[in-house]
């Protein structure tokens, strides 16, 4: 174990799978005490054993992010737990089946807007106050680099993903004199549960197109950990609110 999280406390939304799953598990190696949110609680439990298989300490908590009374009754239960955060992980997401506006049915849209935006606000909520109380944190949000083009999903996936890198710059300013740093990831392609179905069964071309990025290659979830633990952890203390591209260059051609 190294120690950049050494005595920390972090929750991870989405920790069941893929980028949460490594981000949780990296997080715990560098000492860190790490609540595993997911809906999916065996998934989020698959995480606590792989995080106490090597050494580190978690435990798994029971969430719909998009769902006010569930994140207020997990947060509860996680901040018993854990007294201070340190940490907070807004990772869990759903893609949209990159539909455009017109295959976009109203419940499509606030689902969409429900997991991947709305769920940003009533978890940070939910968790900046005892945040504050402890003297400060760092938030990390999980976007895309549907954030920031018109290239990573449909309307609704795109329009959340924009909307969670605003959120992120909003609450940079309104809370970074309260020690509270809140910055942003914008992965391009990983594998992950999310991505599997169309990276190991896609059609050749889109698979292609995938990976025709200067990487030459999609990228695995430790390499977006590796980022999440910067940004969490003192290395980054002078980045607020900052919109960081991992896409191994998918958006500079
Ligand atoms: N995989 C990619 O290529 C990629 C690229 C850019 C951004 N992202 C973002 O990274 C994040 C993680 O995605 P992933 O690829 O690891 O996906 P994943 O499907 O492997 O994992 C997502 C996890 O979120 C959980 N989840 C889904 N809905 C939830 C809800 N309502 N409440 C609580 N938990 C819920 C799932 O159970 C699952 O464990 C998402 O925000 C996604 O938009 C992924």
């Amino acid at each position: 174990m190294t120690s950049k999280l050494f005595k920390r406390t972090a929750v991870v939304t989405g920790a069941g799978s893929g980028i949460g799953r490594a981000i949780a598990a990296r997080f715990a190696l560098e000492g860190a005490t790490v609540a595993v949110l997911d809906l999916n609680i065996e998934a989020a439990q698959a995480t606590v054993e792989q995080i106490m298989e090597s050494g580190g300490t978690g435990f798994a908590v029971e969430v719909d992010v998009s769902d006010g009374d569930s994140v207020a009754a997990a947060a509860q239960r996680t901040i018993e737990e854990l007294d201070r955060i340190d940490i907070l992980v807004n990772n869990a997401g759903i893609l949209d089946g990159y539909a455009p506006l017109l295959d976009t049915s109203e419940e499509l849209w606030d689902r969409i807007i429900g997991v991947d935006l709305k769920s940003f606000f009533l978890v940070t909520k939910s968790f900046l106050p005892t945040m504050l109380d402890g003297g400060g944190g760092t938030v990390v949000n999980m976007a895309s680099i549907a954030g920031l083009v018109a290239r990573g999903g449909g309307v609704a996936y795109t329009s959340a993903k924009h909307g969670a890198i605003g959120f992120t710059k909003q609450m940079a300013a309104d809370y970074g004199k309260q020690g509270i740093r809140v910055n942003a990831i914008c992965p391009g392609a990983v594998e992950t549960g999310m991505t599997k179905a169309i990276l190991e069964e896609g059609e050749a071309a889109v698979i292609e197109s995938i990976n025709a990025v200067p990487a030459g290659r999609h990228a695995q979830p430790e390499e977006i950990a590796n980022l999440a633990l910067f940004l969490a952890s003192d290395d980054s203390a002078f980045v607020h609110g900052a919109a960081y591209v991992i896409d191994g260059g998918w958006t500079i051609v």
